[in-house]
């Protein structure tokens, strides 16, 4: 070994002994001619002292910048009580250097490696220089948390008798889920695999050939769109288990957030979880993975207005829909910018407007919709929706579904508004988990005109429902179950269909995918449940997101080694990159634009 410690390890014991350190130079001091040394590796810092006047190193030393990498040899020697630094575990002593080796000269760093000012380094610059990135102290205690995370995953379902199985990467086309990646054979030409979005039709293979328990980490491809906080590669914890019914599934995820949580951070966490209902997390927070760290719930007064002379409320309900409305409490002072941002919001999710009435703190209400509500009208909005002086009431009048994305979305946005103004506050250190069940299984997608699965088409129907799976498909809940942790969707699974009859209804009956196109696709899978198929379920949980909230950070990217962009790019190698005309030819690709394109 080149060193007898890390960078962390040294105290007041260690005095008088000879110690090899090795690291990265993370500042230089010249006090009066003597040359202070921070010497830093993942596990902390030393301070070292160099005499210049030594002509052992007095060469090389003057050559050595920050974020060089050194090697020195010396001895221990207690810091003067004036010198400690009670904050550094090795802040009692320093190393007092007789001799030095460099190993590489750093250039110097396109931006301060201190976890302090990182927040203000532009992303694409960091990401770019990503090694020099994760050598700041925070982004190594994240990789550490992620570690520990997956052990203790590991270590888990280890003991619950799981077997972790690698399944294919490489597999077919099913585009029934999100967009895929395509990757051409060179070996089969003309023909695409596929990367899995996921490793849910292996999974279920597993439990057909008898494994009853898997998981895995596995990595998986989805070529989304990268609005909001995806990655085009990502991490699961993948789970399957045969003989098993939604309750099992629960508990046993309930454990393993449990003993996540507690290896990680320490911190105990409450279970059972919460369950709430699909309709009614949509009808109370707007939203189908509803943070509940906040009250400001959503209240619907359709029964209020269908009478109502207001003619855009008593016109919505009459069509079908509702009115919605909530308070955003102690928002009244919302500013004219704050008030068009939020309405935005609303319009970008369908909104023909957004109705508000404005409480002052002297209890006046100022609406332009005002004039339209009766006295009758006012009172019960009053009281069903509790408004006092300084409040600040949004409404939504139009089909249910839409009426409630579009106040959950106010909701949100609300709640940042009032945090900012220290009038309500979030705790981030409060862990909401809450499992969300009853799903529909299927939702009518107006665009292709046809019924596509809510999760996807191997969840099995809640059993009392499935008599209705022809005449009211809509009607049907699906035994899906979305677990939840302050307003993210962690993970989703499901109850699987494994009769092959029922699976072969709902590919070409209800969710109209030709006879010959489901043969194709999915054949093997139909065929694989006529051999025996075991009743089975499952989950997976989006990895980098459980990480960043265990984290407490706000984006995946900041808890993966090697993320990508917004537009899927990888800065620091610059991939995806062209590639020649060969290359394209041993995989028979050519590009429309031609081969140069
Ligand atoms: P689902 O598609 O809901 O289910 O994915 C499970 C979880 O994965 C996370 N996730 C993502 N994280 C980062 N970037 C992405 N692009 C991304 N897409 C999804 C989410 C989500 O909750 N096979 C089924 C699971 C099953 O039924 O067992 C599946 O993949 O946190
Ligand atoms: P209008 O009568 O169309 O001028 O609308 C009066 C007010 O109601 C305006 O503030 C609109 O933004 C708002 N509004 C219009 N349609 C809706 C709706 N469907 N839901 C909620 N507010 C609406």
């Amino acid at each position: 070994m080149r060193r007898t410690h890390t960078c962390n390890a040294l105290t007041p014991d260690a005095v008088g002994d000879t110690v090899r350190l090795i690291g990265w130079v993370d500042s230089l001091r010249d006090h009066g001619g003597i040359l202070f040394v921070d010497l830093r590796d993942r596990e902390g810092i030393t301070q070292l002292v160099f005499d210049p006047e030594k002509e052992a190193y007095a060469g090389p030393l003057a050559k050595v910048r920050p974020e060089s990498v050194i090697e020195v040899r010396g001895t221990v020697r207690a810091r003067a009580e004036s010198e400690v630094n009670p904050n550094l575990p090795t802040g009692a002593v320093e190393v007092s250097v007789a001799s030095l080796e460099v190993h590489n000269i750093s250039e110097t760093p396109p931006f301060p490696l201190d976890d302090e000012k990182a927040g203000r380094v532009n992303e694409d610059l960091r990401l770019h220089y990503r090694y020099l990135d994760l050598r700041r102290p925070g982004m190594f205690r994240t990789l550490k948390l992620r570690s520990k995370a997956a052990k203790a995953t590991r270590d888990y379902f280890d003991e619950a008798g799981f077997l972790e199985i690698e399944t294919p990467y490489l597999f077919k086309s099913t585009p029934e889920g999100a967009r895929e990646f395509l990757v051409p054979s060179r070996l089969n030409a003309g023909k695409f695999y596929a990367l899995a979005q996921s490793p849910q039709q292996y999974k279920q293979m597993l439990m057909v050939a008898g494994v009853e328990r898997y998981y895995q980490i596995a990595r998986c491809f989805r070529d989304e769109d990268l609005r909001a906080d995806r990655q085009p590669e990502f991490t699961q914890i993948d789970i399957e288990a045969s003989f098993i019914e939604r309750e099992d599934m629960y508990a046993l995820v309930e454990g393993l957030l449990a003993r996540i949580w507690k290896d990680v951070l320490g911190v105990e966490i409450r279970t059972p979880f919460p369950r709430l209902a699909y309709r009614e997390a949509m009808d109370r927070y707007g939203v189908d993975k509803p943070d509940t760290r906040f009250d400001l719930e959503l209240v619907d007064l359709s029964g209020l207005f269908k009478e109502s002379a207001f003619k855009v409320f008593a016109g919505a309900v009459a069509s079908g829909g509702v009115v919605k409305a909530f308070n955003a409490k102690g928002l009244g002072d919302a500013t004219q910018g704050e008030m068009r941002d939020l309405e935005n919001a609303a319009k970008a999710l369908g909104a023909k407007g957004l109705a508000f009435i404005r409480v002052t703190p002297e209890g006046e209400w100022k609406s332009p919709i005002l004039k339209f509500f009766s006295e009758e009208e006012q009172a019960e909005l009053k009281r069903m929706l509790r408004i006092e002086p300084g409040d600040l009431v949004f409404f939504a009048a139009t089909e249910w579904e839409r009426a409630c994305t579009i106040l959950g979305r106010v909701r949100l946005d609300s709640a940042k508004l009032l945090e900012k103004r220290g009038r309500l506050s979030i705790p981030q250190d409060q862990y909401n988990f809450l499992w969300v069940v009853d799903f529909p299984l299927m939702l009518f997608e107006e665009s292709e005109g046809r019924f596509v699965a809510a999760h996807h088409p191997f969840t099995a129907p809640v059993p009392e429902d499935a008599p209705l799976l022809d005449s009211d498909p809509k009607a049907v809940r699906g035994q899906h179950y979305d677990c939840v942790l302050n307003g993210w969707e962690i993970a989703g699974g499901s109850i699987r269909i494994h009769q092959p009859d029922l699976q072969k209804r709902v590919f070409e009956e209800i969710l109209k995918i030709p006879a010959d196109v489901v043969q194709e696709r999915f054949g093997y899978m139909l065929r694989a449940f006529k051999y025996g198929a075991p009743p089975h379920g499952g989950i997976a949980f989006g990895f980098d997101r459980l990480v960043s909230l265990l984290a407490g950070k706000p984006m995946i990217r900041d808890v993966i080694a090697f993320p990508k962009t917004q537009k899927g790019q990888d800065l620091m190698a610059d991939a995806p990159s062209a590639v020649t005309p060969r290359q394209l030819r041993d995989v028979h690709v050519e590009l429309a634009g031609g081969e140069e394109a």
